[in-house]
């Protein structure tokens, strides 16, 4: 069943916002190779893969139930930040916003009896509530290293972080 135009237009709002993500943690990554912090630069290169992933799922999801897919403008990221603890915050915040929109998709897909599309968003309301987690530790181990402590998070990052922060892929990412 094809969905509604008014949730085609949120999958490609979606769509908007997962590349968002994907460029702002490009732009976050390259911050911290400039900055002499691989680790953390490998970490969020990861996650913009991941995040490009997510972008194509919704694209996949939209072609199979023969929507037509339109990619909204994405806004330029930020690529200085004084503090690393900046650049992870800003992180934490935009996954707010991916679960927030998650939320608000499945309420309009319930909404409207749309089980397909409410089907296909149930992966991603999972995914949030992992990657919210993972954000919100690394940024409470940033704020406890300081900016004088972050070659112990490139340790802390580097050894996996207790299983979640190495961004080792998980199943269908
Ligand atoms: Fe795909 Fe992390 O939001």
């Amino acid at each position: 069943m094809k969905p509604s135009d008014k949730v085609l237009a949120a999958l490609n709002e979606q769509v908007g916002m997962e590349l968002a993500a994907c460029i702002k943690y490009d732009a976050i990554g390259a911050h911290f190779a400039t900055e002499g912090l691989p680790r953390l630069a490998a970490y969020f290169f990861k996650q913009a893969t991941e995040e490009r992933g997510h972008a194509h799922r919704f694209i996949k999801f939209i072609l199979d139930t023969g929507g037509r897919v339109e990619i909204p403008e994405i806004p330029k990221p930020p690529h200085h930040f004084k503090f690393a603890k900046d650049a992870v915050k800003l992180a934490l915040e935009g996954e707010n916003l991916v679960t927030q929109a998650i939320h608000n998709l499945m309420d309009l897909a319930t909404g409207e009896k749309d089980y397909s599309t409410a089907n296909f968003l149930q992966w991603f309301i999972g995914e949030q509530v992992e990657e919210v987690a993972t954000m919100e530790q690394l940024l409470k181990v940033v704020e406890r290293a300081g900016e004088s402590g972050l070659l112990l998070v490139e340790d802390f990052v580097a050894k996996g972080g207790g299983g979640a922060l190495a961004g080792e892929s998980k199943e269908g990412d």
